[in-house]
């Protein structure tokens, strides 16, 4: 039974899935990182792949960008196919001063400017959308093991990629590490269904200092971030 818009069988998709944003990396992972990669998705050339790392089943698949794109994918992922832990690789903008391009920056938490938690408590209730503790934990551990600088905290999901008005010096005052468009509603998600969520970034660009890394440096920190969310999503 196929859902609107993924036509695997139950049983095609592992418990354990990475998910980038960009449906073309999810393909670069299953052909780089994985063995035995079948593709499970192509509708929307979202394409999606279980195969196996280290002898364990896990599945990758792209979200697309934003809120509704990725809770369109984590919804059906969980609610139909029994995905329980799932761990977003992306990129992001570094906000903070204490992050530099290429940084692996781990979300503790997501704030949003997006109506999403707001559409589900109400008005009077902000729930505080967090990671998985020891997929969190287990995250770090990695990255110290293999020497990469990483830094954990709250990032922001935002709504627009463009956006004039968004107060960034305020939101960097109170912590704020990074900004991206899908964590807020997977930890939300992961939250109402009772799984495992994490997200991973690399810093491809500086809100700051204006500079971005180069295709080359993203491919370098990309290959890094896709070896500790592997340790961590095959972690017990
Ligand atoms: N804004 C929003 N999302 C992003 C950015 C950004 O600057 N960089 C990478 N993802």
């Amino acid at each position: 039974m196929a859902t609107p818009h993924i036509s695997a069988e139950p049983g095609d998709i592992a418990e354990r899935i990475l998910l980038p944003g960009d449906p073309l990396r999810a393909k670069f992972i299953a052909e780089n990182f994985l063995s035995d990669a079948v593709c499970f998705n192509t509708v929307r050339n979202i394409l999606g792949y279980t195969g196996l790392f280290k002898g364990e089943r896990i599945s990758v698949m792209g979200t697309g960008m934003g809120i509704p794109s990725i809770s369109i994918y984590v919804d059906e992922l969980l609610r139909v196919y029994g995905v329980r832990r799932l761990i977003r690789v992306g990129t992001c903008g570094a906000m903070h001063e204490s992050i530099k391009l290429r940084d692996l920056v781990i979300a503790q938490a997501a704030s949003t400017d997006s109506s999403i938690v707001r559409n589900i408590f109400g008005g009077t209730i902000n729930f505080a959308p967090i990671a998985d503790f020891s997929l969190l934990r287990s995250a770090v551990k990695n990255a110290e093991s293999l020497v990469l600088p990483v830094k954990v905290g709250n990032i922001i999901s935002v709504d627009r990629f463009y956006d004039e008005e968004i107060d960034n010096k305020k939101l960097i005052r109170y912590g704020i590490l990074a900004v991206e468009m899908e964590t807020a509603a997977l930890y939300l998600l992961a939250a109402k269904y009772k799984a495992q969520a994490l997200a991973i970034f690399t810093a491809s660009d500086h809100l700051l200092t204006g500079e971005s890394c180069t295709i080359e440096e993203r491919q370098t920190s990309f290959a890094d971030m896709i070896r500790i969310a592997l340790e961590t999503i095959i972690d017990d």
